[in-house]
Order: C-alpha cells, then structure tokens, then sequence
C-alpha cells in the first residue's frame, strides 16, 4: 500500500452539486456505493452530526484508505468491502435517504505500479479492481475472446479507430504461442498499430487501456440494475445522485432514469406498453450537471464528468 495521503490525491468532483442534490445537512442514512478515497463520503458524514454512511467499495485498498480519513466520524460510518451490485444485501434492505456514485476508478488504481491499469507502468495485466473477486483479468480476457469480440470491446468502450488492427495483432500474437500478458507488451502492440499522430494529447494506448478495464470490471453491465435497487432503497423524497465520466455510462443513466420516471420507450405502434415504464422517481436534473470553468481547470479529471439525480416519489 503506498503511503500516501488521501486527500493530496483525490480531489472529489462535483462535490457542492452534489450535496445540493443530496442534501446531507439534513441528517438520515446515506450510502457512497463508491466510496473511493472517502472525499465525498467525508463531505456527507461532515454536513450534520445526525448524518450516518455506508460506504461501499470493490478495492479492498480503497477502503482502507477511506477507513483512516473517515475514522474522526467513528460509529457514523460503516465501510463494507463489497460490490455495489450487492447494494441491497449491504444494506440489508433498510431504507435510506440518500445514494451516490462516483463510477469509474480511484486515482489510485491507475496510480498503482504493480495492478496493470496504466501504461506508465510495466505491470501484468490485471486491471480487476476487486483483485479477491477471482473474476478474470484482462490478460485472460485477451486469451479467451474471440478477435471479433475484442475489436468490439475496444470500439465500443474505448471509442478507438484502429480497434481491429489492434484486436488482429492481439490475435496474431497469441497464435504465435505469445499472448499479452503485461502493460507494456500491449503498449507496445498498440503504437505498432494505431498511427502516429503528433498532435494527439493522449497517449496513443489510453483508449485500449480504458476498454479493456471497462470489460473486466463490468462497469456498464451493472449500472441499470443497480439504479433499480438503488431507487428501491430509497425512502420517499429520498436522493439518487450519480456521477459517470464516459458517454456510455450517461446514456445507461439517462435512459434508466427516464424509464423509472414513468417514460414509455416502446414503439409508437405498440397497443400496450411492454418496456416496463412506472412511475417512481422525479428527475432533477434534466440536462446533467457538469463542473464550473473553475473545476475543470483546477481537476482536469471533472471535465469528462456529468451528474445525474432523482428524487424518490
Ligand atoms: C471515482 S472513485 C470514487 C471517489 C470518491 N467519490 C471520492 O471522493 O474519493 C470510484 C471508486 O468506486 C469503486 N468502484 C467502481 N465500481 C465499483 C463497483 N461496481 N462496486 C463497488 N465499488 C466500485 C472503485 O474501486 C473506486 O474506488
Ligand atoms: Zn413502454
């Protein structure tokens, strides 16, 4: 675990929007289903002393280090090493006043050396952010899938245009009796197959990088389900805020929202809706929430991010 301090490294974005949705100061039970680095759990459990949390994360080490930043609050806050899929469970079922999301990754996943998450770093690749989950890394991924299947992931997650090239020198490699194992062989595969474009301000593996821990972690696939549960959690007028950082994660929050909203997506010819559409929360945010010139020049990672919420009925 490297030693260092949580607050220097985690900077929580859209943090004021955030609480204005969620509205902590009226104490009741909230739950950070990301806890991450304990920034906006932090600001929840400070905004009232009738304020209580669950915080959940995958990543054991997370946890550990939003233990000790959440310690000052002692029996307030209550952490669980879990997925939030398992949200319910957690819980145990019990109603709550709030919910939040900060999907994606914790600074100190790609920060890491040794978890495969970064091309700076030369590492196996992992990229499981619950290395205890015993779920497959992105190595194996990389063994199992289909060519096919991995241009498609790299497309589709990592909006990258050279996706098939990228996804037959994977393919070529592991014919070869020599499949990509670490960071820097699929490093090296990718700028031998995407072409070099000097006025690119990312590196030229980012995308790859991006697509393949989306797949090993799932993080789309989860996301409507858990905004179910979420939303049956919550007591009437109770608050679900989510934050996302890709185009994909906003659309599955947006449409899901809107379905729970009561807004039928069937066919217009369809005699009797069939989608599901009730009822059960309001928006509150009809275009999302997006982070002031100011943030975004201070935490160039908000740029990206959009805030959705709504409110129990
Ligand atoms: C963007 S960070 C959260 C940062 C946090 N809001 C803060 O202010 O420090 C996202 C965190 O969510 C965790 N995470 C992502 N997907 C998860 C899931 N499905 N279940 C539980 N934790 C998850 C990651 O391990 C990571 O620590
Ligand atoms: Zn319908």
């Amino acid at each position: 675990m490297p030693d260092i301090d949580a607050e220097m490294v985690h900077t929580p974005v859209l943090l004021s929007e955030t609480l204005g949705l969620l509205g902590p100061e009226r104490g009741g039970l909230y739950v950070d289903a990301t806890l991450g680095l304990g920034g906006h759990g932090e600001a929840i459990l400070a905004a009232s002393f009738e304020t209580q949390l669950i915080g959940i994360d995958q990543d054991a080490g997370a946890l550990t280090m939003a233990g000790e930043r959440l310690a000052k609050f002692e029996e307030r806050a209550t952490l669980v090493h879990s997925n939030f899929s398992a949200i319910r469970e957690v819980t145990h079922n019990k109603e709550v006043d709030g919910i939040l999301a900060d999907l994606g990754v914790s600074s100190l996943q790609p920060d890491s050396e040794t978890r495969g998450f970064s091309f700076r770093f030369d590492a196996p690749l992992d990229m499981r952010m619950n290395p205890q989950s015993g779920t497959e890394t992105a190595a194996e991924l990389l063994k199992r899938l289909s060519q096919e299947d991995i241009a498609n992931i790299i497309y589709q997650y990592g909006e990258e245009r050279h996706s098939r090239r990228i996804a037959r020198r994977i393919n070529e490699r592991r014919e070869r009796g020599e499949p990509v194992e670490t960071t820097f062989e699929l490093v090296d595969l990718v700028r031998r197959s995407v072409p070099h474009r000097p006025k690119d301000k990312i590196h030229p593996a980012t995308r790859t990088f991006q697509a393949l821990r989306i797949a090993v972690n799932d993080e789309l696939g989860i996301i409507a389900k858990f905004i179910d549960d979420a939303v049956n959690l919550l007591k009437t007028n109770g608050v679900l805020a989510i934050i996302t950082f890709h185009s994909l994660e906003d659309r599955i929050v947006k449409h899901t929202f809107q379905r729970l909203s009561g807004k039928c997506s069937c066919p217009p010819r369809m005699p009797v809706c069939q989608c599901g559409a009730i009822r059960k929360v309001e928006i509150l945010t009809k275009k999302p929430v997006v982070a002031t010139e100011t943030e975004q020049s201070e935490n160039p990672r908000s740029r990206s991010a959009k805030l959705r919420a709504c409110r129990k009925i």
